[in-house]
């Protein structure tokens, strides 16, 4: 089954946006507002993980309740995507976090991957890859052929500013992944960045240019 792509329209994510996109934004409230919009993004973006029925017992007698079926792995693609962690694993206490190191070559714009550790049960988890910026597309696909390779079924992709090249890419590489976005941007310019987009994400959340 091909997955779907799914750009949110929602009016704090839209305020949220104009706030990072904003060159004049210093790096505290920059990091702040990529966490928030995480948050928000994640609510919709587990809306339908598995649940199994079951019942607990109350103070005053037995209710039918559901809870989560699978384990939850999020797997940030270093360095920009840490800066979405920390706010949905406030969503979801029990997720387990995976890494994943990859550098985008200046020329080429071909991914370069530097590390790479999951937890022992991402065969059987929904994973959720999580990285801010999604413009050849090159850093995702990447990312999602290693899980995969590492036994990974069910995975989704949650980003704040694509580019249409990324999204055909995904598509055309891995069909059944879910792509999250918080927006969807006009192009790439000559060097791969998003335009307008943000500017590099991970030199804005830690301050390195
Ligand atoms: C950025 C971004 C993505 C990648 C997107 O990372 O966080 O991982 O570029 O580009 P792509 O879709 O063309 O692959 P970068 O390589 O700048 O590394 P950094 O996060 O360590 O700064
Ligand atoms: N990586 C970024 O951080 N920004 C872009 O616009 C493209 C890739």
């Amino acid at each position: 089954m091909n997955g779907k792509v799914v750009i949110f329209n929602h009016p704090l994510i839209h305020h949220k946006l104009s706030l990072i996109r904003d060159e004049t934004t210093g790096t505290k409230d920059f990091r702040q507002t990529v966490s928030e919009i995480g948050m928000l993004m994640a609510y919709e973006v587990t809306r339908e993980l598995p649940t199994y029925d079951t019942t607990v017992k109350t103070p005053v007698g037995i209710a039918k309740v559901k809870k989560l079926a699978k384990e939850v792995v999020i797997v940030p693609i270093l360095r920009a995507g840490l800066g979405m962690v920390d706010s949905i694993q406030t969503l979801i206490p029990t997720a387990k976090v995976g890494h994943i190191g990859l550098y985008r070559d200046e020329e080429t714009l071909e991914p370069h991957e530097y590390y790479a550790k999951f937890p022992a049960i991402i065969s059987e988890a929904e994973v959720l890859i999580v990285d801010p910026m999604l413009a050849t597309g090159g850093s995702v696909s990447h990312a999602i052929s290693v899980l995969k390779a590492r036994g990974a079924k069910r995975i989704s992709y949650v980003g704040l500013v694509g580019a249409p090249e990324g999204i055909k890419k995904l598509q055309e590489t891995h069909p059944d992944v879910d792509i999250f976005l918080a927006c969807l941007d006009e192009k790439l310019n000559q060097v791969g960045y998003i335009v307008p987009g943000l500017g590099d994400c991970g030199d804005r959340l830690y301050g390195t240019k």
